[in-house]
């Protein structure tokens, strides 16, 4: 093995320190902020690789806007970046390819040449219709979509009956709108879900409402795209959603949100998303076979989550489901912008060079910065950081102590121990 170490490193300090974090019980949860291009998607990547190599923790990843994890699953070419091999065998640490798949929600208008190497390590991820239907806020996703209460209760007519059991002949056996139609309204003398009086009225509005959605192609049955996958691991076989899968497996997942994030349905995916692994942390099959801490990652966060509604539904999502085997890592260019919901529980603070006033004075006060930090911040150049938070240091005699909870100035990041995502010339494959 090749654990040094023993902890995740960060980097070196101005007195040549190494800075660290430990494998704590309860996950961290980081923020990382700062201009662009100065180094916070490469500490992002640098903390995924250790986690997952030393720690064992796994990671679920929302976040590709530029494409960012594409190389996660490659070690560094020693023809063209020996440089950074070389700052990893300072640290006795050698390149690593991370076992990474890459998670595309499916839309109408994504192309093939946008997934990454489909059905090698790129696939297309559906939406389980039955999580539609039974969405209580559907309206919140997408102002168009509003239905009322009544609406709600006849839309779960059609997926169960009164006890809650799943209506064999109800709309999840359906294969397309014409037979969901014929649910709705009846055929040949047959009532439909919907009472006869209301057709005009809730019943179109229903028929609409999934209509569209149908035809946005999101949703497995729509779509055909399986919203489980399955894993036979020691014999046994487990079906659950494609992330909770690559969980249970010790693998990384991206979901890439670059072009879903612009739809407005969004939200209903993260939320589900994130609701669905809090619950999976927690499950019995997954504290069997793994029983690691999970990282939630979210690189450019306020890009992902582009307007209100999303930030405010994954806000309440966060803020209601949070557990505590599920930790956080963000990166964000003005800190003020992450959720509240996360800004409240952090654990750890990464701050590059920012010129924004508001970030640098919440972090003077809440670290009581002097007069050169403050300066510091706005001038920090590539690679360097503030640290704030618990860190291990140790020193060239190899020293280990406590940095107790003072603020620490990062003068060169440590790199990632998988390639990271820098320029599309190297890549035979992008948009
Ligand atoms: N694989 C690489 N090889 C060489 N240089 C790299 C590589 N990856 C990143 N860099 C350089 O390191 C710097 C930091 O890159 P990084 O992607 O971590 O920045 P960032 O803070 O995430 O920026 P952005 O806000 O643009 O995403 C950039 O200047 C980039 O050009
Ligand atoms: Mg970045």
């Amino acid at each position: 093995m090749w654990q040094e170490i023993p902890e995740v490193a960060i980097g070196w300090t101005e007195m040549g320190e190494l800075c660290c974090m430990e494998d704590t019980e309860e996950p961290p949860r980081s923020s990382i902020s700062g201009q662009s291009g100065m180094g916070k998607t490469s500490l992002l990547n640098n903390l995924e690789c250790q986690e997952s190599h030393k720690f064992k923790w796994n990671g679920v990843n929302i976040n590709d806007i530029k494409g960012d994890t594409q190389t996660r699953c490659l070690p560094w070419n020693p023809r063209r970046d020996m440089k950074f091999i070389k700052e990893l065998a300072r640290l006795r640490e050698p390149t690593i390819p991370m076992s990474y798949v890459y998670l595309h929600p499916t839309i109408k208008t994504l192309k093939s040449n946008q997934i990454f190497y489909e059905d090698e390590v790129g696939f297309k991820v559906s939406f389980p219709f039955k999580k539609f239907i039974l969405d209580p806020n559907i309206k919140g996703y997408n102002l168009n979509w509003g239905v009322s209460p009544k609406a709600r209760k006849y839309m779960i007519n059609l997926l169960e009956d009164e006890k809650g059991n799943e209506l064999l002949d109800g709309i999840l056996y359906k294969d397309n709108l014409e037979e969901i139609k014929d649910l709705i309204f009846g055929k040949d003398g047959i009532d439909g879900v919907i009472p006869k009086k209301m057709h005009d009225t809730l019943g179109n509005s229903i028929y609409h409402l999934i209509k569209d959605v149908w035809n946005r192609g999101i949703l497995d049955k729509s779509t055909k795209i399986n919203s489980t996958w399955t894993a036979i691991i020691n014999g046994k076989k487990y079906v659950n959603s494609p992330w909770n899968i690559c969980l249970l497996c010790g693998i990384a997942s991206s979901m890439i949100t670059k072009q879903a994030r612009n739809q407005d349905w969004f939200a209903m995916w993260i939320k589900y998303l994130l609701e669905d692994i809090f619950e999976f942390s927690s499950s019995e099959e997954y504290q069997l076979l793994q029983g690691k801490n999970i990282i939630v990652r979210a690189d450019e966060i306020s890009q992902i989550l582009n307007n209100d509604t999303t930030k405010e539904i994954v806000n309440k999502v966060i803020r209601e489901g949070r557990t505590e085997t599920v930790g956080f890592e963000l990166s964000n260019q003005f800190f003020s912008d992450t959720p509240q919901s996360i800004i409240t529980n952090l654990t750890h603070y990464f701050v590059f060079r920012t010129q924004s006033s508001k970030d640098i004075d919440f972090f003077t006060k809440e670290f009581k910065l002097n007069k050169t930090q403050i300066n510091d911040l706005r001038n920090l150049k590539k690679f360097e950081c503030y640290a704030f938070g618990e860190f291990i240091f140790y020193d060239m005699n190899g020293n280990r102590y406590s940095n107790d909870g003072k603020a620490i100035k990062i003068i060169k990041t440590k790199p990632p121990n998988a390639q990271n995502f820098w320029n599309k010339r190297w890549l035979e494959k992008v948009e």
